[in-house]
C-alpha cells in the first residue's frame, strides 16, 4: 500500500479491544502505545499510521479529514452529532450503556430534577422527547459525586458493569442509550481512497462478529 492512512483511536480502557481488532487484520503498531508519550504511530502496514487521542476528539479529526478513519464510542457521537462521517461499522467492543441514575434512597424530589452529566445535548434530547422540563449542569467527570453533595438530583452517565453507581450509593433508574464502538470514515476519504478503505472496513466487518 502506497497510500497513507491514518486511523484515529480513543486513549483509554477501549484502546486496547481496539487494537486486538486491528491485529486481527494483520495491522500493528511497530511499538508500544501504551509505553509511549507519541501521539502518531507508524504499523506494519506500510503507510498506515494511527493516531491517539481523547474520546471526544475523534469525530472532529475525522469529520475535519485529518485522519481518515476513527473507532469511536456512540457516546460520543451522539454528543457530537457531525455529519462529515459515515458510521458503516460496529465494531462491538466498548459496550455498555448511558444511564440515568440516582440515590438509592432518593426521597421526595421537585418536579423539575436538576441532571448532572458529561452528555448534554444527548440528555437534552431524551428529556424532550419525553416531554419532562430539566435542568442540566454540565460535569466532567465524578458524576456519581452530584447527587450525593446535592448538586444534582441524578445522573446521565456510562454505565458499565455498575460498580461505579453501586460503590457511591447510586441506582440505575432509567435506560438513555445502548452503546458500543464505531468504526467511523471520512466522506471525502472514501471516495478518493476508495479502493484502500473498502478491503478494510471488509476486513474488520469479518473480524467482529
Ligand atoms: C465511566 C463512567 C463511570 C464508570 C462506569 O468513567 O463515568 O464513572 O465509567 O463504569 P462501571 O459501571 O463499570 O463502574 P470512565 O472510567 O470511562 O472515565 P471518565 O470519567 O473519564 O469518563
Amino acid at each position: 500500500m502506497s497510500e497513507t492512512l491514518t486511523l484515529a483511536v480513543t486513549k483509554g480502557r477501549v484502546l486496547k479491544d481496539s487494537l486486538d481488532i486491528l491485529a486481527k487484520v494483520g495491522i500493528e503498531p511497530t511499538e508500544d502505545m501504551s509505553s509511549s508519550r507519541k501521539l502518531v504511530f507508524e504499523t506494519t502496514r506500510p503507510g498506515f499510521r494511527l493516531m491517539v487521542l481523547r474520546g471526544m476528539d475523534v469525530p472532529t479529526y475525522v469529520e475535519q479529514g485529518v485522519a481518515d478513519l476513527g473507532m469511536s464510542g456512540r457516546d460520543v457521537l451522539l454528543e457530537h452529532g457531525g455529519d462529515g462521517y459515515y458510521e458503516p461499522l460496529d465494531l462491538r467492543i466498548g459496550q455498555c450503556q448511558i444511564m440515568v441514575a440516582g440515590l438509592k434512597d432518593e426521597g421526595p424530589l421537585p418536579k423539575r430534577l436538576r441532571i448532572a452529566t458529561k452528555f448534554v445535548n444527548t440528555t437534552k434530547r431524551f428529556y424532550a422527547e419525553k416531554g419532562v422540563q430539566v435542568d442540566i449542569i454540565k460535569l466532567y467527570g465524578a458524576m456519581e459525586l452530584a447527587p450525593l453533595t446535592g448538586l444534582a438530583h441524578r445522573i446521565v452517565d456510562i454505565v458499565e458493569t455498575g460498580n461505579t453507581l453501586k460503590a457511591n450509593g447510586l441506582v440505575p433508574i432509567e435506560r438513555v442509550e445502548i452503546i458500543s464502538t464505531y468504526l467511523i470514515v471520512n466522506k471525502i476519504a472514501l471516495k478518493t481512497k476508495h479502493q484502500y478503505i473498502t478491503p478494510l472496513i471488509e476486513g474488520l466487518a469479518g473480524v467482529t462478529g
